[in-house]
């Protein structure tokens, strides 16, 4: 007997069909085109030096680690790089514990842990929540719960999954306390962090799931409603927007709206590697 699955088989072993069903492609390809057009890579400037613990600087060595003897640190106060613009220089492992021992809003006191994201480092594809919750918080990975396994079955109706060329991050990256809604200030020193992991992965495309994270990373208030169905930017790489898994679950309904931003994605996504 043959022990081969099909994709059909797989999608309805995950409850994906027949709402998750293939669909004619939304855009027409020269209007996809148009909304991408390749821009020049941006090469971020030499690091001389990073944020630590107790948000000091301390000079680098160019490979991006800490030295004893390193390049003077400017004494002026002024000519010091924000903080934006030194963790736009940093590499994975001085990103990784920067975010680990961040304390730059109130969120750092009421977190068990931050929740770096997890994934392919060379991903095309980027995922990217709002912030994680209880469960997350604690086992440090972001979509662990229902939500999150919901979106592993979403990646594998893509024939996707976390480990492989996608890679799942949050707005924020620590917890939200309950009954707490995010705050500006919290998405503004959370937000270079971001930055950064999009310009280290280089992903082709990124989904933004669920308003919050949809509004945060385009800076936008409209509604979800309005913000589906189009090819956004962030920094260059085109986002499409979509419902949060936790919403999908609240309302099933809307997965085969889901289904159409997925399609949308991966359009645009063969577009990005055919240009
Ligand atoms: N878990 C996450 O990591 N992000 C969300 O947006 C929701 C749950």
């Amino acid at each position: 007997m043959s022990s081969h699955i099909s994709r059909e088989d797989i999608l309805r072993e995950l409850e994906l069909l027949p709402v998750w069903r293939p669909r004619e492609p939304l855009l027409n390809v020269n209007a996809l085109n148009q909304l991408l057009d390749v821009q020049a890579e941006v090469v971020p400037d030499v690091t001389t030096e990073i944020l630590i613990a107790d948000n000091t600087l301390q000079p680098i060595k160019p490979d991006g680690l800490p030295a004893e003897i390193a390049l003077p640190v400017m004494d002026d106060a002024d000519e010091l790089l924000s903080r934006a613009e030194i963790i736009q220089n940093m590499d994975w492992t001085a990103l990784q514990d920067c975010i680990k021992d961040c304390r730059a809003c109130d969120l750092a006191a009421t977190r068990t842990q931050t929740v770096f994201g997890v994934g392919d480092l060379k991903a095309e594809w980027m995922f990217v929540g709002g912030a994680p919750n209880e469960v997350e918080d604690k086992r440090g990975e972001p979509f662990v719960g229902p939500a999150g396994q919901l979106l592993d079955n979403m990646l594998s109706a893509m024939q996707l999954n976390r480990g492989n060329n996608v890679f799942i991050a949050n707005v924020l990256k620590c917890r939200l306390p309950e009954n707490c809604n995010p705050q500006v200030e919290e998405v503004k020193q959370c937000d270079p962090y971001l930055k950064q992991q999009v310009a280290l992965i280089k992903p082709k495309v990124m989904v933004a799931l669920g308003e919050f994270a949809a509004q945060s990373l385009l800076q936008s208030d409209a509604p979800i409603a309005s913000l589906r169905g189009q090819v956004h930017r962030y920094n260059d790489v085109p986002v499409i927007v979509t419902f949060h898994p936790a919403d999908l679950l609240r309302k099933p309904e809307d997965k085969s709206k889901a289904w159409d931003d997925l399609c949308l994605a991966k359009q645009t996504i063969q577009l990005k590697l055919r240009n």
